[in-house]
């Protein structure tokens, strides 16, 4: 049986948080060309879906037009499909990395085939994604903006995309590359000398989402804590399903990891 894998390229590696649109180009083309070599060593072996974040592209707006709280304002509308442009065009950015790099890449907009209530993905229309993968195509879902039954418009992050993914495929792993190496017990952009999280598991997932609840800063879609949360709660619900957090700054790392190599680093979830 082939190993699949849910592997989502934050925003804040693929774009420069502090600038609005802009892709950190160089960072996108080595994950392209880091995910080409392992799919080209592990051949059939290994089955991929890909999904990626929207950083300084799609966050920037939805946090103008306050989309994630839905249809609030007279221009929520425009917002609404202004969030969804600014997500797609970082999407173009990664498929054409991805393609160049010769990852048979397929985009599928969320927007198009989603539909939340608040913080729940109610529905999501996987079928053509599940058909594409098993002929041998890596799907490409991303953040972005979904109509909404509560609130008239959301915004759905990768996270949410996948969690309903890994209910209906039943991944073997979900890997998050972010900009940081793992869950940190204090946000270590800010506190250097926070300590790493290696491991979460039950034993002490309530003194971790502790620590985090006190330590981490927001974004629109909920920041770390919210991020960790649901990847632990995906892990209890789908074993032997784990989850990895890690960073991709260092080249090499994301490819060993995708090629299935001991590793000791991030912070595995299981
Ligand atoms: C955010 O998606 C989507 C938008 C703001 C449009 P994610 O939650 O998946 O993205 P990042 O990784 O935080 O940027």
């Amino acid at each position: 049986m082939s190993e699949l894998i849910l592997l989502k390229l934050g925003g804040s590696v693929i774009t420069d948080k502090t600038r609005p649109f802009t892709a950190r180009l160089d960072v996108i083309e080595r994950l392209a060309g880091e995910i080409k070599n392992a799919l080209d060593e592990r051949g059939d072996d290994l089955r991929l879906i890909i999904g990626h974040g929207s950083g300084s592209f799609g966050h920037e707006v939805a946090a103008r037009y306050q989309t994630h709280q839905g249809a609030v304002r007279p221009d929520s509308w425009l917002g609404f499909a202004e969030v969804a442009a600014a997500a797609a065009e970082l999407n173009a950015i990664v498929m054409k990395a991805l393609r160049d790099a010769g990852v048979p890449a397929m985009k599928f907009q969320p927007s198009a085939s989603t539909r939340t209530r608040g913080e729940q993905l109610m529905y999501f229309e996987t079928f053509p994604i599940k058909e594409v993968l098993q002929h041998g195509l890596a799907p490409v879902v991303y953040g972005d903006v979904s109509v909404d039954a509560s609130q008239g418009m959301s915004i759905v992050s990768t996270e949410k995309l996948f969690d309903n993914l890994a209910r209906e495929l039943s991944p073997d792993r979900i890997i998050l590359v972010g900009r940081v190496d793992g869950v940190f017990e204090a946000d270590p952009l800010t506190h250097p000398d926070a300590e790493l999280i290696e491991f979460i598991d039950s034993s002490n997932w309530e003194e971790v989402e502790a620590k985090l609840a006190g330590s981490h800063g927001v974004d629109v879609t909920g920041g770390m804590l919210s991020k960790v949360r649901e990847m632990y709660r995906l892990t209890v619900a789908m074993p032997p399903m784990q989850a990895m957090i890690m960073s991709a700054e260092e080249p090499g790392r994301l490819e060993a990891v995708l090629k299935g190599q001991m590793v000791d680093f991030g912070t595995l979830i299981n």
